[in-house]
């Protein structure tokens, strides 16, 4: 298409015919939903930017239903849109076309739970801060926190790899996630549940699906490593004049905090207009260019609280931040997060959001913001940055009143070459979806991408796993591997 985020053409799939419904109504009994009122909300997404046609949800609460769904849409050459929390903003949980809609949402069982070892076991749709809940009571904690926690589904989490607010403390899915079940497009189930910290038998295959974003299997359950809930935790929200000035109280964070720090994440001062135009937030400081949430947590909090006192005493005393509150009681933690949780819901009252979601050397992130207001002028709305900087993720997010192609086609591919330039990523946290498919070459040489193809072949030959999605339209394999 001219708009490369834009849908390609249906592909040759069947349509859902009456014998297809007899069939998933028996194997689903209530709980394969035809009611077009009931599939609206699974057929949007969160950002209200896409809109599928599907006209059949189904909702199993087994590995062994999932197993069957997926034998008989393949063999039926069906195409099927796995679906957990459906809080993805790249377009990739909605249908595009009709693709049977795969939710997981009665899957939300907590299998086991190791206290010794912290290990959790659980089926794939449970909601991510159900299980924070869970194992709060047992002392222990996820490893990933984002703001979609009251609706994101754990399944779509390690489908999207997703980042999050915790990071730069507890590492990515990749390291926390021991192990996936998985059911293949045709029905066959892959249990690699491990529940070890250690196992190098062979090629590592969870890793496949983690970040797969649900194209080459449907994930069914994940063991996942789970750390210790901290005695003591304090959040900090500063201000700093520059960018400059945060980059180098992140550096000092770094040195004076060293292993209690457990987030460093930033706002601009567009994003606080925001919040408190549209959210009536109140900034707890003096106005200034930049904010930071700095999060603390640890087993001592004498030893936590000394340790912030002397970093916020150096920060304030050498002019890098220049107004600040802390807290150490959960209320007050809790209001202190949302101004940078709540920044996303904020900007859906903006107008249309062009999202970008771009790593890059930690010093060059707010660049590409003052960059894009200088390159866009007077065509957008309002252009604001924040973001993850501990982990070198910025989220440049664009509004419009309404959705406006020529403000699309000025900020891509431009947006895209900046970012790889620097030899950044286009997508550091999200995925690509249906909207970033095409722009994958940005961030990977063409080779990897035709191994992804050969790979999507070789699981899913009939490609009817979330067709459309996360790999681009003009898709080669390579005979030569
Ligand atoms: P969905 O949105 O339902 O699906 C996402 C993708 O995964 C789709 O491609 C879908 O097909 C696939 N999928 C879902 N479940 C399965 C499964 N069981 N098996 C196979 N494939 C599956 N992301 C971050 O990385 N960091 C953040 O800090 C962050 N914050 C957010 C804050 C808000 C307010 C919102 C709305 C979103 C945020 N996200 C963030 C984006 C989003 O990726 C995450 O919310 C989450 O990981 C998606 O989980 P979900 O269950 O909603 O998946
Ligand atoms: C965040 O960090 O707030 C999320 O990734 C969501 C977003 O980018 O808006
Ligand atoms: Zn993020």
């Amino acid at each position: 298409p001219a708009n490369p985020s834009a849908a390609p053409p249906r592909s040759p799939f069947s349509r859902v015919t009456q014998e297809d419904l007899a069939f998933f109504r028996k194997l689903l009994p209530g709980r394969a939903i035809t009611d077009p009122d009931l599939l609206k909300s699974s057929n949007t997404d969160w950002l209200k930017s896409v809109q599928g046609h599907s006209e059949v949800l189904l909702r199993p609460k087994t590995t062994e239903e999932v197993s069957h769904i997926l034998r008989y849409c393949n063999e039926r050459n069906l195409a099927v849109c796995p679906q957990g929390g459906n809080t993805g903003l790249v377009g990739g949980s909605v249908p595009v076309f009709d693709e049977i809609i795969l939710s997981t949402s009665l899957m939300n069982q907590v299998l086991t739970f190791d206290s010794i070892s912290g290990i959790l076991t659980c089926q794939a749709g449970c909601v991510l801060e159900n299980l924070s809940q869970y194992l709060e009571e047992k002392d222990f904690i996820m490893p990933l926190d984002l703001g979609a926690k009251g609706s994101c589904h754990i399944g779509g989490n390690v489908a999207t790899n997703a980042g999050g607010l915790r990071l730069l403390r507890y590492g990515s899915l990749r390291g926390t996630v021991l192990g996936v079940e998985v059911v293949l497009a045709d029905g066959r189930v892959l249990n690699c549940l491990a529940t070890l910290r250690k196992d190098n038998t062979g090629y590592d295959l969870k890793q496949l699906f983690i970040g797969s974003e649900g194209t080459l299997g449907v994930i069914t359950a994940v063991s996942i490593l789970c750390p210790r809930k901290p005695k003591a935790v304090n959040v900090a929200f500063l201000g700093c004049s520059s960018f400059q000035h945060l980059l180098e109280t992140f550096q000092c964070c770094r040195g004076m905090l060293g292993e209690i720090l457990s987030a460093f994440e930033f706002l601009d001062a567009s994003c606080m207009k925001l919040l408190e135009t549209h959210l009536k937030l109140t900034n707890p400081i003096r106005e200034c260019d930049f904010y930071i949430v700095i999060e603390t947590a640890g087993s001592n909090a004498t030893h936590d609280e000394e340790k912030l006192h002397n970093f916020l005493e150096e920060v304030m005393t050498s002019s890098l931040v220049t107004d600040g509150t802390v807290a150490t009681e959960a209320a007050k933690i809790k209001a202190l997060w949302s101004l940078r949780e709540r920044v996303t819901e904020a900007l859906t009252h903006d107008g249309y959001t062009y999202k970008y979601d771009i790593s890059l050397p930690v010093e060059k992130i707010y660049d590409l913001v003052k960059d894009m207001r200088g390159h866009l002028g007077d065509m957008a709305k309002n252009v604001v940055g924040y973001g993850h900087v501990g982990d070198g993720n910025l989220h440049l997010n664009i509004t419009s009143p309404s959705k406006d192609p020529a403000l699309l086609a000025a900020i891509e591919p431009y947006v895209y070459e900046w970012t790889s330039e620097w030899k950044g990523s286009i997508s550091a946290e999200h995925g690509l979806g249906l909207k970033k498919r095409n722009y994958i070459y940005y961030s990977k040489p063409s080779e990897a991408v035709a191994l992804m193809g050969n790979i999507k072949a070789m699981l899913d030959p009939k490609g009817i796993l979330n067709p459309y999605k996360t790999l681009p339209d003009q898709l080669h394999q390579d005979p030569h591997f």
